[in-house]
């Protein structure tokens, strides 16, 4: 067996982060050595708190934590989307508290330091604003040649956005961020909603996770329903999108890509209709995928296979008792 790949996540937990993080937890390529969060769906006090919350239950709670930034770079944190992830930003559910708490160091401040313990080695997977990310490049501009890989879900290439006609959520909460990430000298593996939004849970594969032996899979069941909610009025049926869990599957290597060219991304940072849009050149790309040279960001436009057998096999996979001591 192949050594796992120590990630980084830096996440806004949030539905999606949740799930996401339960397969991180659950996939025999990663090893999730450090979790910075950022204000989104929630605020950064609060994706922490989840997010230690739901380490806990999975019997994890040695996975360090800290806290990120609240504000985004050009503006304050707006509240979140309660309306999408409930007002808790886990749909609502009450888990057990955790006794861990919180690293005393921020998010910035852990990223860089397990960029030096994992130098060359570190994934930097990324399913919230930002703005960590692009603190750190500031505090360290050395800092992308000590990270192995960055994969970042989030923007729009082609398909409408998610808060505006062109946005979409992690890159309009913070575009600056996104401009800063995708500037830097590292590869990049953008997962925007033009291949998030193809790949969904149903009803009956959150029935499963419900069923469960596990306590930690039986929550992540449960918060999806609120977010189920959510999702009935963007696809006609109670389901939702696997935005971060997909991010979460291409780090690990876990499904292969039939459309991902490597072409130049930005992001508009104006203050008129198109802030947050990721434009993305894909001019030529008709007749199969055409990479640009010198392009370190590859834009995912479709995978080999749906993902949500493997997601749904692996997080119920964890229920049975050996693997989880
Ligand atoms: C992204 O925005 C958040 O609401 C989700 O957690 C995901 O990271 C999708 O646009
Ligand atoms: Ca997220």
């Amino acid at each position: 067996m192949t050594t796992p790949t120590p990630v980084y996540l830096d996440c806004d937990t949030g539905v999606d982060d949740a799930v996401a993080l339960a397969y991180l937890l659950a996939s025999p390529a990663i090893d999730l050595v450090g979790i910075g969060t950022v204000s989104g769906n929630t605020s950064a006090a609060q994706a922490a708190r989840n997010t230690l919350d739901l380490l806990q239950l999975a019997g994890r709670g040695d996975i360090p934590v800290a806290i990120g930034a609240h504000d985004h770079l050009s503006h304050g944190f707006s509240g979140g989307a309660p309306h999408v992830h409930g007002d808790n930003g886990i749909g609502g559910v009450i888990l057990p508290r955790a006794t861990r708490e919180p690293e005393a160091s921020t998010a910035v401040e852990l990223l860089i330091e397990l960029s030096h313990r994992f130098s060359g080695r570190l994934h930097v997977l990324t399913i919230g604003p930002v703005t960590n990310i692009a603190l750190a490049l500031a505090a360290d501009p050395a800092l992308p040649e000590r990270i192995a890989g960055v994969t970042t879900m989030g923007g729009a290439a082609v398909v409408p956005g998610n808060i505006t006609p062109v946005a979409e959520a992690n890159i309009f909460n913070d575009p600056e961020a996104a401009a800063v990430l995708l500037a830097a000298d590292w590869d990049v593996t953008l997962v925007p909603l033009d291949v998030t939004m193809d790949h969904t849970l149903s009803e009956a594969d959150r029935g499963a996770l419900l069923t469960s032996a596990d306590p930690f899979t039986r929550a992540i069941g449960e918060l999806l329903d609120h977010y189920f909610d959510f999702y009935l009025g963007e696809y006609g049926i109670r389901t939702c999108a696997l935005h971060d869990p997909l991010a979460a599957i291409l780090a690990a290597g876990a499904v292969g890509l039939t459309r991902a060219p490597r072409v130049p991304v930005v992001v508009d940072t104006s203050a008129g209709p198109g802030r947050g849009q990721t434009i993305a050149d894909l001019r030529g790309q008709r007749m199969g995928v055409r990479d640009h040279a010198g392009s370190r960001i590859r834009v995912v436009l479709e995978t080999d296979a749906a993902i949500t057998p493997h997601l749904v096999e692996t997080l119920l996979a964890v229920g049975t008792p050996s693997l989880r001591s």
